[in-house]
């Protein structure tokens, strides 16, 4: 079966190279010629575990990536995966989604094709899509995905589940075909959801703000565990082992980033708005992930009195551990607060290209002159941490555990740790003298 996937982001690079390596024939298709042109020399314009090995194995194979439409024309299935970002307003943005539909008309043969829509979009766009393109031999389907970034390969290859959204559930081309294109999965038992259009458009909405909803309530009980001497750590356990609640999504920290959480949460709330209903629930999880940078900043600042000139390690640039995107990172969010106040940062992250990213943010976004160079980017934890007043956990890398914190004690000019993400042994940092703030650790400054 020949796939084409438009859109080489995240989602589609994932799709399409996991696509080829269940022995499809797949082309990737994108605008972006700089992409296109790594991709085909077999390299990924994005960290991601796994990535690279697997375009080695299959690009120029039965992986190809191009910039021309053309290879729709020989396709069954073509995945749509371009971006969704937000608008000014919150809205999906859908002008990416919407032109990949157009720019596809002019392929479609007479022969039966099925459009899936990857991308993450608002209740009712899978119906615009098919009345788009109510005059060619097509079925559109809704077919959300579920990939964490970081590690979205083994997302890819072990799903939770899989939902498929069909205009009519009892149609059987469409259903046909994408139970051939996941029919590996189905040997492995994964479940299927096969439902309506509109269902499976809530489904990713649903998913995505339910689990930012549990890191907001946990963020917002952890204010309360701050004044009076709980450990939140050890209520996110307890509540954890309780199979009706889970353990995941339950580590207070910063607050959720990244490129899907903030923007999927808001563009929920603006679908309630849009049919005249109040997200009442749903609107505070946003509230208080918004905040929590704040919260923690205040807690820094309670402690030395100013900061103004004080220098910090920020630790974690990217959104969280192993990916080098920096969209909405809460790391980035502290960095610029502290910059504002007058501190001085040294930033860190263990991901080379989360690094690089950062250089160029604060090179392209803000110059450094905006901020009277204050700000620099270091290659080893041990550099960041020298001769810094405090240092700042802004991503949860467990590893951060496994440094020598005997020598960073001798490193630092004053021995004392904000954990943006109670990732480390409090006990074993006080044994070294340091002074450790958690978040809802019973330590509030
Ligand atoms: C998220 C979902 O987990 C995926 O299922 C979904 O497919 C994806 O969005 C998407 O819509 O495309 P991702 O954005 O890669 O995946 O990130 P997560 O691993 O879910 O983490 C999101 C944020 O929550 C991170 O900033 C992380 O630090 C934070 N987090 C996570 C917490 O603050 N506390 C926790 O307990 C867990």
């Amino acid at each position: 079966m020949k796939i084409s996937v438009i859109g080489t982001g995240y989602v589609g690079l994932i799709q399409a190279v996991g696509l080829a390596e269940l022995g499809f024939d797949v082309v990737g298709i994108d605008i972006d010629e700089t992409k296109i042109s790594l991709l085909n020399e077999k390299r990924s314009p994005l960290y991601e575990k796994g990535l690279d090995s697997l375009l080695k194995k299959h690009v120029n194979k039965n992986l190809f990536f191009t910039t021309s439409n053309e290879a729709i024309k020989d396709s069954e299935i073509i995945f749509i995966c371009v971006g969704t970002p937000q608008d000014k307003e919150g809205n999906a943005d859908l002008r990416f989604l919407f032109s990949a539909v157009n720019s596809i008309k002019e392929f479609l043969t007479d022969s039966y094709k099925v459009i899936v829509t990857k991308s993450t979009v608002p209740v009712g766009t899978n119906r615009k899509i098919k009345d788009m393109l109510r005059d060619y031999n097509v079925d559109v389907v809704s077919n959300p995905e579920f990939l964490r970034e970081g590690i979205a390969l083994e997302d890819f290859f072990n799903p939770c589940r899989i939902v498929l959204g069909f205009e009519n559930e009892t149609k059987k081309k469409p259903r046909k075909l994408m139970l051939e294109v996941y029919s590996y999965f189905k040997k492995k038992e994964v479940p299927f959801i096969l439902t309506n259009w509109e269902s499976a458009e809530l489904i990713k909405y649903a998913a995505n703000t339910f689990l930012a909803g549990k890191i907001s309530f946990i963020n917002e009980l952890s204010r309360l565990a701050d004044k009076v001497n709980a450990d939140i750590t050890k209520v996110s356990e307890a509540m954890g082992l309780d199979p009706r609640i889970g353990n995941l999504y339950l580590n207070a920290g910063l607050g959720y980033g990244g490129s899907c959480f903030p923007k999927d949460v808001k563009a929920l709330i603006k679908q309630f708005e849009n049919y005249g209903l109040e997200p009442r629930m749903i609107k505070i999880i946003d509230e208080i992930n918004e905040e929590q940078p704040s919260y923690f900043l205040k807690k820094i600042k309670n402690y030395y009195g100013s900061i103004e000139g004080k220098t910090f390690a920020v630790i974690g640039l990217a959104f969280k551990p192993d990916t080098d995107d920096l969209r909405e990172s809460r790391g980035i969010k502290l960095i610029d607060m502290l910059l504002r106040e007058g501190a001085i940062v040294k930033g860190f992250d263990y991901v080379e290209k989360a690094r690089k990213n950062a250089i160029l943010k604060y090179r392209l976004d803000h110059g450094k002159k905006h901020y009277g160079y204050n700000i620099r980017i270091v290659d080893d934890l041990y550099s960041c941490v020298k001769d810094v007043d405090g240092i700042i956990i802004a991503v949860e890398y467990q590893k951060l555990n496994d440094e020598d914190w005997g020598k960073i004690s001798t490193l630092v000019k004053e021995k004392v740790v904000f954990d943006g993400r109670n990732i480390l042994d409090k006990e074993k940092l006080k044994n070294l003298n340091f002074k450790y703030f958690g978040i809802g650790r019973n330590s509030f400054p």
